[in-house]
């Protein structure tokens, strides 16, 4: 029997992407694979039913899960989806791996073998699978975009017969994938960028794209290339450079994140007290935290007339381009498993073994496991 490969539509509020394309499902069908989608599974990501031919398409989740042997998603599956997944079947995902133990339990209940693509070494192999690379390059556009529309200025320097005006100041903190993404938005609609990052590496990769480093002599790399925590005494002298760049900006955009952790509090309550009147703050991080004292997730608040955003699930907001990146991460990823319909892994792998959260019946990833108190 060959590969059944399922998807149904997903169900958070507000998710709009989807796990599977036209293109990756003729991909997997050329492995040898078996197809079936839940009807209109692709709809909110513009792509119809009938740009999938050859996949059978069903009605309801159970249809599409039940038998099964591989199922793709972008969120993680809600309990009443759990009690759909076929026991001892493979599910692949945006898991929030973090986020509940309740979850792991219940997929460990159903023994689930389940990859959180959020686990994904960062390493040169996998950088075709890299989904919050895929995903953090859509939000950190959206986040220029949404900057540049707010902005009740201009983002270029424009040379009018009234006069001359002078370009935006935007500073981006936090320069990972999301933030290189805003900061090269912000300089291509004309703005003048500043940016900073505590990795050593992001200066040099924040000036090839033509913005300023601010320099506040704090330097904190972790470890798979990640930031680490900052300790009091550089929350402190970072605070105090940083404070300056802050009240100089028109708008300040922030991606600042530490993996499995709560998003750090850069921008206080009393840097937005010495902001500028109608200046922006976009805060990315606002779903794991946010990187302002103020943000509220999800929402739009004014403080000491600064707008401060804090939007939630940015790729959503351009669900063609974010699926098709998605979908081909989850095909690069799963591709060399599968051999004339056949899958099979190598748990000697680094890259599954790095990605694979549980497995018969147990959490198996060692940070996840400390994280959440299972050791
Ligand atoms: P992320 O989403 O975990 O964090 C965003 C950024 O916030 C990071 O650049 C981090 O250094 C920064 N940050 C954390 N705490 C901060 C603080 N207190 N103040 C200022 N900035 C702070 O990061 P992302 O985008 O997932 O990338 C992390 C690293 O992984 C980067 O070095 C990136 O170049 C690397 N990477 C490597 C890949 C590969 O080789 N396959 C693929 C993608 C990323």
């Amino acid at each position: 029997m060959s590969l059944s490969i399922a998807v149904a539509r997903e169900t958070v509020p507000g998710e709009h992407r989807t796990s599977l394309v036209p293109e990756t499902a003729k991909k997997f069908a050329g492995l040898g694979a078996t197809l079936r989608m839940e009807q209109s599974a692709g709809t909110e990501s513009h792509f119809l039913d009938s740009d999938y031919p050859g996949v059978e398409l069903v009605d309801g989740i159970g249809q599409a899960y039940g038998g099964s042997q591989l199922i793709l998603r972008v969120t993680p599956p809600s309990p009443e989806e759990i009690a759909a997944l076929p026991e001892g079947s493979v599910l692949i995902g945006l898991l929030k791996p973090f986020e509940s133990k309740e979850r792991l339990a219940a997929l460990n209940a159903r023994k689930i073998t389940a990859f959180a693509l959020e686990l994904l070494p960062r390493i040169s192999r996998a950088q075709s699978m890299d989904a919050l690379s895929s995903q953090g390059a859509c939000a950190g556009y959206q986040c220029g975009l949404i900057a540049a529309a707010r902005c009740t200025k201009f983002f270029p320097m424009l040379t009018t017969a009234a006069g001359t005006i002078r370009p935006a100041r935007v500073l981006v903190i936090g320069a990972g994938v999301a933030g290189l993404q805003a900061i090269a938005t912000c300089k291509r609609l004309g703005a003048m960028v500043e940016a900073y990052d505590v990795r050593a590496a992001a200066r040099e990769q924040i000036e090839s794209l033509g913005a300023k480093f601010v320099d506040t002599g704090v330097h904190a790399d972790g470890t798979g290339g990640y930031a680490r925590e900052l300790t009091a005494e550089e929350k402190a002298a970072q605070a105090e450079k940083l404070a300056k760049a802050v009240a100089l900006s028109d708008v300040v955009i922030t991606t600042a994140a530490i993996p499995g952790k709560k998003a750090p509090t850069i921008i206080t309550r009393d840097m937005v007290g010495r902001m500028k009147y109608g200046a922006i703050i976009v805060d990315m991080a606002a779903e794991s935290g946010g990187n302002c004292e103020l943000t509220q997730p999800g929402e739009h608040v004014i403080a000491n007339d600064v707008n401060i955003h804090g939007p939630l699930n940015l790729p959503s907001r351009m669900p063609t381009h974010a699926s098709e990146l998605y979908a081909k991460n989850l095909y690069n990823f799963l591709s060399p498993w599968i051999k004339d319909g056949q899958l099979n892994f190598d748990w000697e792998d680094e890259v599954l073994a790095g990605t694979v959260l549980c497995r018969n019946g147990q959490t198996v990833h060692a940070t996840v496991k400390q994280v959440l108190g299972e050791n």
